[in-house]
């Protein structure tokens, strides 16, 4: 057996699959593979561990005829066409669970960051602007009282509440199912999109990239958005209309937004860098040592379970 894994991996991936007598080619170049590089060392492999970055079409699906598993290195797993996997009898899982804190821990980042104008106030400070205390000097937001709306009550969703929760906010949330445990951890109450968007000083965005949520926040119902909003996104760029955002980011109809993630990404739009009301992160949501370690030990695990006939543990088709 073997397993081709497309980029070097924090943690014990390689040793779990090693001891499980299976062989492992790991592409440790610090980038993307491209396509003729991914099918040139995955075409003979059994399992494959891929990355956020990785785009497995149908193409690159049918250029793997021994292939009975491929583990996304990630909670979304809109880079892989699932259903052509499971035509092809491809088993797909993910690493959902092990994440959730990192992720929700970096959208309470954002949003304090954004509230308190924290990237503006380390500028002023690094160019040696700072000029001695001020009454007025980067007034921001409390989060007291203030509503916090959240898109999709999954795992990330629902831990961000809690952390919005603790710093004293009211809990609003869209989801297409009722989470009766979060809403009695933390009083917050359900209802339609648009209603959250308009009642909402605080909008944090938890929804997987889906046909449904693609372009799901668009420009009508960016602009009900209140001036005074953070929109908080640690989910897919491609959920919001980044256009529409940016316009009205630059128009200061709402006050700021905090990014994680974006369209096209690593291409960043370039009016974004502009902007002093945004704060840009390179997409880390579950960049800490422990996410990331139990993300690698959840795929090997999950690829050696597919490869001895076992349940996967985590599919997600
Ligand atoms: C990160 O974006 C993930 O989906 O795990
Ligand atoms: C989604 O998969 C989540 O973990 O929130």
């Amino acid at each position: 057996m073997k397993v081709f894994i497309t980029g070097d991996l924090p943690g014990n991936a390689v040793d779990l699959l090693l001891k499980n007598k299976i062989e492992v080619v790991v592409f440790d170049k610090d980038r993307a593979l491209t396509k003729e590089e991914f099918v040139k060392y995955a075409k003979d492999a059994d399992g494959v561990i891929s990355l956020l970055r990785d785009k497995i079409d149908s193409e690159i699906i049918d250029s793997m005829p021994n292939c009975k598993v491929i583990a996304n290195y990630a909670v979304g797993f809109n880079n892989i066409d699932v259903a052509y996997a499971k035509k092809k009898k491809i088993v797909v899982v993910n690493t959902p669970d092990v994440l959730t804190d990192s992720t929700a821990d970096i959208a309470m980042s954002l949003v304090l960051a954004c509230a308190r104008r924290i990237p503006e106030g380390e500028k002023i400070v690094r160019n040696k602007k700072f000029k001695g205390w001020g009454p007025k000097l980067l007034l921001g937001y409390e989060l007291r009282n203030k509503n916090f709306g959240i898109l999709g009550a999954g795992r990330i969703g629902a831990a961000t509440a809690l952390r919005a929760k603790a710093f004293g906010c009211n809990i609003l949330y869209y989801s297409n199912h009722q989470n009766l445990k979060l809403e009695k951890a933390t009083g917050a109450i359900k209802m339609p999109l648009k209603t959250l968007i308009k009642n909402s000083d605080v909008i944090s965005i938890h929804l997987p990239l889906t046909a449904k949520t693609n372009n799901l926040l668009n420009e009508g119902i960016l602009k009900l958005l209140k001036p005074s909003a953070i929109l908080i996104n640690t989910a897919r760029g491609e959920v919001v209309d980044e256009k529409v955002l940016i316009q009205m980011l630059k128009e200061k109809k709402i006050f700021s937004a905090g990014f994680d993630v974006y369209q096209n990404e690593p291409n960043i739009n370039p009016e974004l860098f502009k902007l002093d009301n945004v704060v840009l992160l390179p997409h880390i949501g579950s960049a800490t040592v422990e996410a990331r370690t139990e993300m690698a030990d959840l795929s090997a695990k999950n690829v050696i379970a597919v490869l001895s006939g076992k349940k996967a543990i985590t599919p997600v088709n």
